[in-house]
């Protein structure tokens, strides 16, 4: 699916794929040099993470295992409640783990300080934060990301995992809607 198709739901395009995948395969070389020799955890937050985990997983060298937890913050909308739910916690034991939190992206802040609470009681050997996207202007809980793919302006997006009312998920960019969409 491109632009074209997404009709007059899509606004406009604000990351192509190409400059996603280029930037991806950038953290990959760092997570790569930064954990050589070390076996790493990836834990991908459902559902948006999909796509990242996805993509970053294959473009590292480095020997990796994947887990999946599910949190909701956001019901439907485009809000976010501040009220994390454990939809589906991992299936891994990450005590002495060295752990890296993929997420598709940090807005209040909020859902992921949580995460980095509750997954720091497990006691892993370390825990880091990998998102492909951040929006600098929204942070609420300020926290310390150490791989950042894309600093965006504070707007609602969408693609590349990302939904709107798990709708557009699969749009291999990231772009913004159509305030008709959900207004
Ligand atoms: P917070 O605000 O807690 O949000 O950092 C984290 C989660 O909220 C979702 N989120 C979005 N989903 N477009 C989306 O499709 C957005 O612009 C957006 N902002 C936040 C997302 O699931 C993220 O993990
Ligand atoms: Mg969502």
């Amino acid at each position: 699916m491109d632009a074209a198709d997404m009709g007059k739901d899509l606004e406009k395009v604000l990351i192509p794929e190409d400059e996603l995948q280029a930037r991806i395969r950038e953290l990959a070389g760092r997570i790569d040099e930064d954990y050589a020799g070390k076996d790493v955890l990836l834990v991908g937050v459902l559902k948006g993470a999909v796509m990242v985990m996805a993509d970053l997983a294959r473009a590292l060298r480095v020997p990796v295992q994947m887990d999946w937890m599910a949190v909701s913050s956001y019901g439907a909308g485009t809000r976010s409640s501040g009220v994390v739910r454990v939809l589906k916690d991992l299936d891994t034991d990450i005590m002495g783990r060295h752990v890296l939190i993929v997420e598709d992206i940090i807005d209040s802040g909020l859902t992921l300080h949580w995460l980095l609470e509750n997954l720091k009681s497990r006691n892993p050997a370390s825990l880091e934060i990998c998102t492909a996207l951040r929006k600098p202007d929204a942070v609420k809980v300020p926290i310390e990301v150490k791989y950042v793919g894309f600093d965006i302006p504070n707007e609602f997006v969408i693609g590349y995992g990302l939904d709107y009312a798990e709708r557009f998920r699969n749009l291999p960019f990231i772009g913004t809607l159509a305030p008709h969409v959900y207004k």
